[in-house]
């Protein structure tokens, strides 16, 4: 890459180099601290000040991984990063997602032990050496910066985000068995290595990175809870919204049933579903108020149930790698074919398997899951494909 950049970028030594700290060599580096950020452009400079201050004494690294935040967080980032050593950025087009973020970030990573935290100083910099301490110690894998343990706290939350959090805790914790106080929380450190044996299995989508973590490695994880005071947002807005909640669903059924199901199937099928109900709604108004015939109701309700289920996938589904402008016509029309070749094969597959066995729900619904496979698959490499 590096032969693409301009000569003033790859070569000048930045004025300010010569009185920053020098980065420590990797082999003595022990803490890599990664930043998910989008639109943080007002936080980022206060939170390295903080971290400077806060690790004075640890030899360390922070990687932020924005998103190409509209507010050009990364180049702020990047001016940082020109100053001083320590700094990098990794700016990623085309994808969004807090999860992803941190995987990708800690695995560009080389320190023994990583951390996450959010940009936006609601998590407490001053925490980090305290948690770094049992990892050194060789007496965690993993430490989790928690809020509902004895000292730590969630205060600047209103009640109904309070409600909500503390909800999905104990539904997460119930349903997966999870024995942490706060495996919602997005403050951790751990071990790099533990990290990267469990990467492969985590999802990309969504926000729970460390529930995902803890939840994947069932119980493997030796883990240490350190508490905190959850802070109060001073610059930009939360990223959270609606969906999330969809996304937490889904990371929970999906690890409930150990991965054979992925979180994107799992929405795809449930677009799928909501398609039907589409597709027959519009079959019951189209026969009913016209008299067409119930052929051509009946493919005006396909095209209708496609559309939507596209436009569904684009917002849901795909939500982090979204078709926009012209791309959503070419997408749609892409959708059409596979589709169209779906529902052969969910004829297909049906009438065979009715040929062999009379009956007619069994044949009917493996028709329907060939069909909801078939479409997910081929959907995925021609239409979202990841670009
Ligand atoms: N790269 C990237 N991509 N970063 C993102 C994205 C994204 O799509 N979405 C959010 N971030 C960054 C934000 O810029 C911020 O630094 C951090 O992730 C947390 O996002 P917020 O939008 O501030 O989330 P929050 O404060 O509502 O939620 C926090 O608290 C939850 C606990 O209730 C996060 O720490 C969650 O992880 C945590 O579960
Ligand atoms: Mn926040």
């Amino acid at each position: 890459m590096s032969e693409s950049l301009p000569p003033a970028v790859a070569a000048a030594p930045s004025p300010a180099s010569s009185e920053a700290p020098p980065r420590p060599a990797a082999e003595e580096r022990q803490l890599s601290v990664i930043v998910p950020t989008f639109n943080e452009r007002d936080n980022v400079v206060t939170l390295f000040r903080r971290l400077e201050t806060a690790l004075a004494g640890v030899a360390w690294e922070v990687i932020f991984v924005d998103d190409n935040s509209p507010d050009g967080t990364w180049n702020v980032v990047r001016d940082l990063a020109a100053t001083d050593t320590r700094v990098r950025c990794l700016r990623r087009i085309g994808r969004r997602g807090l999860s992803g973020a941190c995987i990708e970030g800690i695995l560009a990573s080389s320190a023994p032990y990583v951390a996450v935290i959010d940009a936006d100083l609601q998590h407490d910099e001053t925490r980090l050496p305290v948690m770094l301490a049992p990892l050194q110690r060789g007496e965690a894998d993993l430490v989790v910066g928690s809020r509902y343990v004895d000292g730590g706290s969630a205060d600047s939350f209103n009640r109904t985000r309070l409600g909500f959090s503390v909800a999905a805790t104990m539904m997460a914790k119930w349903l997966l068995d999870i024995r942490i106080a706060d495996p919602m929380s997005g403050f951790f450190m751990m071990r790099r290595d533990r990290f990267e044996e469990l990467a492969p299995s985590l999802s990309v989508q969504g926000f729970k990175i460390l529930l995902d973590i803890v939840a994947t490695a069932r119980g493997h994880l030796r883990i240490v809870e350190i508490p905190f005071v959850f802070g109060t947002r001073q610059h930009g807005e939360s990223k959270l919204d609606s969906m999330v909640a969809l996304d937490f669903f889904g990371l929970v059924l999906a690890k409930l049933t150990r991965d054979a199901v992925s979180l994107r199937f799992l929405m795809f099928a449930l677009v799928g579903s909501i398609g039907l109900v589409v597709h027959l709604v519009t079959l019951g108004i189209v026969f009913e108020l016209r008299p067409a015939s119930f052929s051509i109701a009946q493919a005006i309700a396909a095209f209708v149930a496609m559309t939507s289920n596209f436009l569904l996938n684009n917002v849901l589904t795909y939500r982090d790698q979204r078709l926009k402008g012209l791309g959503i016509l070419r997408g749609l029309v892409v959708f059409y074919l596979v589709c169209a070749v779906g529902l052969l094969a969910n004829v297909g597959v049906a009438f065979s398997i009715y040929n062999h066995q009379p009956i007619w729900w069994l044949a009917g619904a493996s028709g329907a899951l060939m069909g909801v496979v078939w479409n997910y698959a081929l959907s995925s490499l021609f239409v979202w494909r990841r670009r």
